[in-house]
């Protein structure tokens, strides 16, 4: 694609158990999306909008995209809802990026929203699991966590490698989220935490596990080469790739790889004309620890097992060789599904314009973000670009 697309505004609620409605939740996601643009944008430019929702939480509001032209205050535009799990996010800014780039629209609204808080665990976890295989996984009992513990013991058995990596990865993502104001989780924890806390889907744990949240964020979206009317700091979007495997994990060939995130990779560096080696931070899919190792391997950033070694060395931390979630990732600041792919958008337009505060990655000018619905039948990678 080569840089058909830029963001020039991008808001973000908190994540966490809020008491804040979702159409409250979208409406101040996307108010603050509005009032980022350096010289303003117009509600009334915007000509498509985009809503990434599960089913707008609790609610289960179907044709809920209408919802959002009502709270962005652009009622009367093509508004559309785009679901595909948790990759809802990145499916929606892709969407609006072809909008752009196609020539069919000048100022794209894409927004995100979940509430999950507001239904009782039972019917939250039926909710989840209608986004995973029916018939072989969720009528036979098995939930998200089930289905990544066995993931997880199949990579830890394959590759001979500890749960301390695991535990690594959550340990990482709990520090950078203790710096980020929108996280769910702001408490740093320890290895030996994550060791001993409450077993979930073994060998998952608590701590293995990305929250139940609520929350929203939006971006605006225009066709690169009127980025500049925006602000002097535009992203870029370099390239979008996307992909998609059988639902129930059972159809697959290989347990511990993601075709779709492999698919989603190679399209976008392609369209990015770029090399891996100049990705200054990933923003990865981390619902589960092991997600994040899987991530590493599928987009190209470590070897089949070397992802767990690469992040006992350290080199995913903030600081480290490549830095991976410095936002908190899903593990500590929280997944509200529809908003999940739409807050990684902003966390790169936020680090490219060196304004992510005290989780700033020094001297970052490349990013790449990676969204997941459910257990890896859909999958977005987006490469973004400070301008
Ligand atoms: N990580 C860290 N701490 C967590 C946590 C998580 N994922 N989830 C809950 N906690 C903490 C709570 O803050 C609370 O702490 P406190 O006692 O200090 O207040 C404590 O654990 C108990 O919280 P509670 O909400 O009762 O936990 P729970 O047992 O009902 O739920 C999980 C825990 C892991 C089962 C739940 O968070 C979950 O289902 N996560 C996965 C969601 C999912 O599948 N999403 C889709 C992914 S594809």
């Amino acid at each position: 694609m080569g840089e058909r697309a830029a963001i020039v505004g991008a808001g973000h609620t908190r994540f966490g158990a809020l008491d804040d409605g979702p159409r409250l939740l979208l409406r101040r996601a996307v108010d603050a999306a509005f009032s980022s643009v350096d010289r303003g944008a117009e509600r009334s430019s915007i000509d498509s909008a985009f809503l990434a929702t599960l089913g707008f939480g609790g609610w289960q509001l179907g044709n809920s995209s209408a919802v959002l032209g009502e709270e962005a205050g652009v009622s009367g535009v093509p508004t559309t809802r785009v679901e595909n799990a948790c990759a809802s996010g990145g499916f929606a800014l892709r969407a609006a990026v072809e909008a752009v780039a196609s020539g069919s629209s000048e100022l794209a609204l894409v927004a995100g929203v979940e509430k999950m808080t507001d239904l009782p665990n039972a019917r939250r976890r039926y909710w989840l699991g209608v986004s995973g295989d029916t018939e072989w996984e969720r009528l036979a009992g098995l939930t998200f966590a089930g289905v990544y513990g066995l993931i997880a013991s199949r990579y830890l058995a394959e590759h001979r490698v500890g749960p301390e990596a695991l535990a690594a990865v959550a340990v990482k993502n709990h520090e950078n989220g203790a710096l980020n104001p929108n996280a769910h989780f702001r408490k740093p924890i320890r290895p030996d935490q994550v060791a001993a806390a409450p077993r979930v889907a073994d060998p998952l744990g608590l701590y293995d596990c990305c929250p139940v949240s609520d929350g929203a964020a939006a971006v605006l979206v225009v066709p690169a080469e009127r980025a500049r009317r925006y602000t002097d700091t535009p992203v870029y979007v370099e390239g979008v790739g996307a992909g998609s495997d059988a639902l129930a994990v059972q159809e697959r060939t290989d347990l511990t790889r993601f075709a779709a995130t492999r698919r989603a990779s190679e399209e976008a560096f392609r369209a990015a004309g770029c090399e891996r080696g100049s990705v200054s931070f990933l923003e990865v899919h981390d619902c589960f620890t092991i997600a994040e190792l899987l991530a590493l391997e599928d987009l190209g950033f470590a070897s089949p097992g070397g992802a767990g070694r690469m992040t006992l060395a350290g080199e995913t931390q903030r600081r480290g060789r490549l830095p991976v979630n410095p936002d908190g990732g899903l593990k500590a600041k929280g997944h509200p599904i529809g908003a999940t792919g739409v807050g990684q958008a902003y966390e790169a337009f936020c680090q490219l314009r060196g304004a992510a505060g005290a989780r700033q990655v020094a001297g970052a000018d490349r990013a790449l973000t990676h969204n997941v619905g459910g257990a890896g039948a859909t999958a977005t990678v987006t490469i973004l670009r400070a301008g």
